[in-house]
């Protein structure tokens, strides 16, 4: 019989081999192997006799009662879709790792006072519609209409995908009202290299850093290749070839502000014609969030002035604006407590990456455990966690789970 930590190892592997592309990892947004990795999730969550239930948007959730029925939930979670040539440990192991701390306590014969639920939010990464945290999001509040109008590549709104590709569109949606859930919990890999440096296999995290998401347009006129004199053109792409070394200049001038255009789309897209238009994304990033909007201020105007000297339009669009998030001072002294019983570790570092408890805490109070990851490395398949530092994880968040008042 395996430990649940041994599953938890074979669940991620089962899971790291469901994607949509032969050559890589990915899963977005309601995509066929997003649908079959919440399936699954879903089955693993009714083996251990959770009721389960999918939300239209996907996110999926099981629920443990516990021996005061009406003792408020905890949540605890992550997200199971993935970035493009993904790590198999980003998200999917939150969700596993909460599923290995329930399958120990029934191994040890101990109920817990409250109920747990167990959550898998169909999109934290945002890689389909370029909108950060959307399964989260819908446990807080109905998606507003703007969201749902967002499109994808292929044109398609988020609100389209929802009515006709969930399996679980006429569902209903899950939802807590703020102040209904004791806490939302989440185990994640570091994804940076403090917990390698510092030689420990996990950490309580003080808050998640605040980050701008934005797609920037410029456009120009498509001309022939042949026979348009350099000082004569309009070159969007040359345009964006500018306003991104700018975006790099400004953050490395500026540390910790981070900058990233993660991807960009040239029209018409052809060898011997000039560009007509170039869009390009923008992640920025900073824990501080006045410091975030000043940069933000910066960079437009230095797009301006870039699209005016080469007589470029410009449509500066921004797409998600989330404030630097602090983990909950009582909720992370707890986790801590754990944590230090179980590593004797006190360590407590703030994330830079993004997490859906920024979302979370707009509902009841959130705390966070990272696992060390081999050299910081994630967002790449050679993500890594070693089983004992899962188990270790694991531990604590049992250890954590066992030591909540009712
Ligand atoms: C999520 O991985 C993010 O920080 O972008
Ligand atoms: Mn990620
Ligand atoms: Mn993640």
């Amino acid at each position: 019989m395996p430990s649940p930590a041994e599953t938890a190892i074979s669940r991620l592997d089962e899971l790291g081999k469901i994607s949509d592309s032969p050559a890589h990892l990915v899963r977005t947004f309601l995509s066929p192997a997003n649908q079959q990795a919440a399936a699954r999730i879903l089955s693993w969550m009714s083996d251990l006799g959770m009721e389960t239930t999918q939300a239209p948007d996907g996110t999926v959730r099981g629920i443990l009662p516990g021996t005061q029925p009406d003792a408020a939930p905890l949540l605890i979670g992550s997200h199971y879709d993935t970035v493009i040539d993904a790590g198999k440990y980003d998200g999917a192991l939150g969700i596993i790792a909460a599923l290995a701390a329930l399958e120990t306590l029934r191994l040890e014969k101990i109920s817990l006072p409250f109920p747990v639920h167990i959550l898998g939010f169909s999109d934290e990464e945002g890689i389909r519609f370029q909108t950060t945290y959307l399964g989260s999001r819908s446990i807080t509040a109905a998606l507003d209409p703007l969201t749902l109008a967002t499109r994808d590549a292929a044109g398609i709104t988020i609100g389209h995908a929802i009515v006709t590709e969930s399996p679980t569109a006429t569902a209903a949606p899950i939802f807590y009202p703020p102040g209904t859930p004791r806490g939302y919990l989440e185990l994640h890999i570091e994804q940076g290299r403090v917990l390698e440096e510092a030689g420990e296999p996990a950490c309580v995290v003080t808050s998640i850093a605040g980050q701008s998401r934005l797609t920037i347009t410029l456009t120009g006129r498509a001309d022939h290749a042949g026979t348009t004199p350099m000082p004569l053109r309009r070159d969007a792409l040359t345009g964006s070839a500018a306003c991104i070394l700018a975006a790099e200049a400004l953050a490395q001038a500026s540390p910790p502000l981070v900058i990233t255009v993660g991807k960009i789309q040239v029209h018409p897209g052809a060898s011997n014609s000039i560009p007509q238009t170039a869009s390009f994304t923008i992640d920025l990033r900073h824990p501080d969030d006045k410091t975030r909007q000043n940069a933000l201020t910066q960079l437009h105007e230095s797009y301006l002035r870039i699209t005016d000297e080469r007589h470029l339009q410009l449509h500066w669009q921004p797409v998600q604006d989330n404030n630097a998030t602090p983990c909950d001072p009582s909720l992370t002294s707890a986790l801590l407590h754990s944590l230090t019983t179980i590593t004797g570790s006190t360590l407590a570092i703030p994330s830079g990456a993004g997490h859906d408890g920024v979302v979370v805490s707009k509902i009841c109070p959130i705390a966070m455990l990272f696992i060390r990851c081999r050299e910081g490395l994630s967002h790449h398949p050679d993500e890594y966690a070693t089983p004992e530092d899962i188990a270790t994880g694991i531990q604590i968040l049992t250890h954590f789970l066992k030591s909540q008042p009712a």
